[in-house]
This record gives structure tokens, C-alpha cells and sequence, in this order.
């Protein structure tokens, strides 16, 4: 800063200076500046390892899956053909296992890219909660757990999806077995409170430490366990039921009076909005085999072991099967066989399962093309609207259950 130094008339003698050294504050606001860009730059780079991560757990389990396909497929297969080793239970309960463990890997990876749709309808809790003991059922038994249901049959709707409500209880439910002793009690009950629907899992066993009340439904948090991990799991259970509950519109929270004194899973849900009537859920059929002679079904898929195994499956069961293992030789394939049926894998080489169905439908000289149907490691929402789109009357997820294929080839008429 200068100012004029003057004489006693006011005439301008002089010039008086002053300074002030900033070069503390500059470099102090280039540190800063650094260091906000470091930290952007830091940041970026966490977002870009989570969508890697993501990316990596969406991949890794459609890669897991296409192997479970064929092994299914064998075990079924020789069922029908008259083995009864007691070790295909084994494999029937581990693959099992193993397809939840990849199916959850799945729902995280959809939930943490925001691909994720429910199929809401008005449902009862109580078909809920009886779906969700069907599939908790092989632990409850195994353990011996003592199970007492107190929901009404009747009278409280929700707007829900009932197969994802019925995993978030199962989750809930095979919590409660997994973390209290054999034998020990397990209850389920649900009302209203508040205005809302409630619906509580409560078990006896371990229980949770305060501090793990609201952590435990963080991804991959689980309770310390003995280096045996008997207890196994991914810690992803409670993650998918607390993001189903929140895309439902409610809430779930976890009390536990600590460590010794069980735990208590709350669920409130908001009472139904939607008109209708509530379905009434059917009895799954189980394996049968009632063959009819035809239709005739050209199988395509990539994996030669999927495609033998269907391809035997299906002989077995009095189908005529030709099978190809990528586009070109399929449309090859189908000039001769004359399909009344296509189960097309879609993430087939060269050229995709779209293209191989639309080449289908055109390339038979004004033939009516096969009834299509998509058999993809792909089961979402947009998965299923696309195979629609290009055609497919019907899209089975794998691994594929053979009863629930038949039942759509029995409904397809033979062309001949
Ligand atoms: N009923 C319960 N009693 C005691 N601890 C529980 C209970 N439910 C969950 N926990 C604790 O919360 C953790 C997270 O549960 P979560 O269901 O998310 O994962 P997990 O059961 O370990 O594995 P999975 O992915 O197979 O479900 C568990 O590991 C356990 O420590
Ligand atoms: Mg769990």
C-alpha cells in the first residue's frame, strides 16, 4: 500500500509504503487447493473401484451360474432315469446352496446398481410368511427348531412382491435358525401398528451386541465367528432384506436385549393401497414325468454340457431334441429338424440369442418359425421385457427347473 507523505502545505513530499508478506496465505491456499484436488482425486478413484467391484460380483455371478445349470440338469436327469444314490441328495443340497449363494451375490450387485424392480401386487403377509417357511423349511427341520406362526390368514394386506417379501422373511428366518442352538424356539408374528402392517422374527439364540444393532444390515458385516466359520454366509442376507423392505416403502430393525438373549427382526410395511383381490398362490408341482409324443425342440447353447444335459433330459422324457452350439450351425440345424420349439441361450458367440431368433422366424420360407423360448442366466426385469420384445413367448432362468419346462412344452402345439 502507498501514501503521499505531505509538507505542512499540504505539497506532496514524500511516499510511505507498507507491506505485508502473504506468502504464508498463498501457499496455504495452494495446500488447500491441492489438497481438495487430491481428495477429489481420491474419491473418484473409490467410486471407480466400487463399480469394478460391482461390475465384478454382477460377472462373477453369471459365471457361477452357467456351470450350476448342467450339474442341476445331470442330477435331474438321473433321477429319471431310476438312480436313487443317497448322494444325490447331497448334490441336490449343495447346489442348492450354492445357487442361493450366487443368486444373493446377484441381488447386492443388482440393489448396489439401482437395477432392481418388484412385481407388486395385493398380497396377504400370511401367504408371505408361508412361502418364506417353505423355503426356510430344509434348515428349520435339519435343526429341529421349534416354529410358532402367529399371523391371520386373513386381513393384512400389503402391495408387495410376495416372492421378494417371502426371501426377506426366509432370510430372516434362516438368521434365526443359523444363530440360536438346535431345538431352540423360533417365532413369527404379524398386526398392525400405527397404521402400518407389522410383521416380527423373533429367536431365542445368540443375540446382538448393542453397537451391531444397525451395522448388522451393512453389506458383508457379520458377528466375529470361531475360524471354522461354521456358520458361513456372505453377510448380504440382511443387506437384500433391508433394501427390498425400503423399495417396499417400510422399514426393518433389529432389537436384542445383547449377546445370550435373542433377537428380535421388525418389519413395518404400509397397509395396501392397491385395489384387487389378493391371489391365491399356487401349489408348485414337483418333477413328473408325463410325456406326450412331440413337440419337436431344438436346443442352442454355447456350454456343450447344458446343451447335452437338456438335450438328454428331454430325450428321456419322450421328446424328439436335435441341439446346436451356436447361431449359424442352429439355423442349419433347424432347416432339416423343423423345430416346433427353440430353447435359445441369448449370450450365445457370434451371434446372439436376438439375432439367432429373429433369423428364425424369417430364414423358413414363410414356415411358421418355432415357439421360442429364452433359457439365459439373465432373469430381470428389462431381461425378460427384451427377450419379449424380440419374440420369445417364454424366458426360463437357469439353472432351469425341468417340471416347469415341460409344462410349457405341453402347452405348445405340435405344427405337424
Ligand atoms: N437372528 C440373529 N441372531 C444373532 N445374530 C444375527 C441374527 N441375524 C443376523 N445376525 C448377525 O448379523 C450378521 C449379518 O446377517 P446377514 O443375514 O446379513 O448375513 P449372514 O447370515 O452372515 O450371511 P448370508 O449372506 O448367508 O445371510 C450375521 O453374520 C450375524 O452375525
Ligand atoms: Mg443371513
Amino acid at each position: 500500500m502507498y501514501l503521499p507523505v505531505r509538507t505542512e502545505r499540504g505539497e506532496i513530499d514524500g511516499v510511505m509504503m507498507f507491506e505485508t508478506d502473504v506468502t504464508e496465505q498463498v501457499l496455504a491456499r495452494r495446500r488447500v487447493g491441492e489438497q481438495t484436488a487430491a481428495l477429489t482425486r481420491a474419491l473418484e478413484a473409490a467410486e471407480r473401484a466400487t463399480r469394478a467391484k460391482d461390475e465384478f460380483l454382477a460377472m462373477l455371478g453369471h459365471e457361477l451360474r452357467n456351470p450350476l445349470s448342467p450339474i442341476v440338469t445331470a442330477v435331474q436327469l438321473m433321477r429319471l432315469r431310476g438312480a436313487e444314490f443317497p448322494e444325490l441328495s447331497v448334490i441336490d443340497r449343495q447346489v442348492a446352496h450354492l445357487t442361493h449363494l450366487v443368486d444373493d451375490l446377484l441381488d447386492v450387485s443388482r440393489i448396489t446398481r439401482g437395477k432392481f424392480t418388484l412385481n407388486r401386487e395385493v398380497i396377504e403377509l400370511s401367504e408371505v410368511v408361508a412361502r418364506a417357511i417353505e423355503i426356510a423349511s430344509p434348515l428349520l427341520e435339519q435343526r429341529r427348531h421349534l416354529l410358532t406362526v402367529n399371523v391371520p390368514a386373513r386381513g393384512l394386506t400389503v402391495d408387495g412382491d410376495s416372492e421378494r417379501l417371502a426371501q426377506v422373511v426366509s432370510n430372516l428366518l434362516t438368521n434365526a435358525a443359523k444363530y440360536s442352538d438346535a431345538e431352540s424356539r423360533i417365532f413369527v408374528s404379524a398386526g398392525h401398528a400405527d397404521g402400518r402392517r407389522e410383521l416380527r422374527v423373533r429367536d431365542e439364540g445368540l443375540g446382538i451386541p448393542p453397537e451391531l444393532l444397525d451395522t448388522v444390515f451393512d453389506a458383508y458385516v457379520q458377528q466375529r465367528q470361531a475360524i471354522d466359520r461354521a456358520r458361513g454366509g456372505l453377510g448380504l442376507g440382511l443387506t437384500i432384506a433391508r433394501t427390498l423392505v425400503n423399495l417396499h416403502g417400510g422399514t426393518i430393525r433389529a432389537e436384542s436385549a445383547g449377546p445370550g438373549y435373542g433377537s428380535d427382526f421388525i418389519i413395518e410395511l404400509p397397509v395396501s393401497t392397491l385395489r384387487g383381490a389378493a391371489i391365491e398362490p399356487e401349489a408348485g408341482p414337483r418333477i413328473s414325468v408325463a410325456p406326450r409324443p412331440g413337440p419337436r425342440v431344438l436346443v442352442v447353447d454355447d456350454s456343450t454340457d447344458t446343451a447335452e444335459m437338456l438335450t438328454q433330459v428331454l430325450q428321456c422324457l419322450g421328446y424328439d431334441v436335435a441341439s446346436a452350439h451356436d447361431g449359424p450351425s442352429a439355423l442349419e440345424r433347424a432347416r432339416t429338424f423343423r423345430a416346433d420349439v427353440a430353447l435359445l441361450d441369448i449370450g450365445l458367440p457370434v451371434m446372439d440369442g436376438y439375432e439367432l431368433a429373429e433369423r428364425l422366424r424369417t430364414s423358413l420360407n414363410g414356415a411358421p418359425g418355432p415357439t421360442l423360448i429364452a433359457v439365459t442366466g439373465y432373469g430381470q426385469e428389462a431381461d425378460r421385457n427384451r427377450t419379449a420384445a424380440a419374440g420369445f413367448a417364454h424366458h426360463l432362468v437357469k439353472p432351469i427347473d425341468i417340471q416347469e419346462l415341460v409344462s410349457l412344452l405341453e402347452r405348445v402345439p405340435a405344427q405337424c
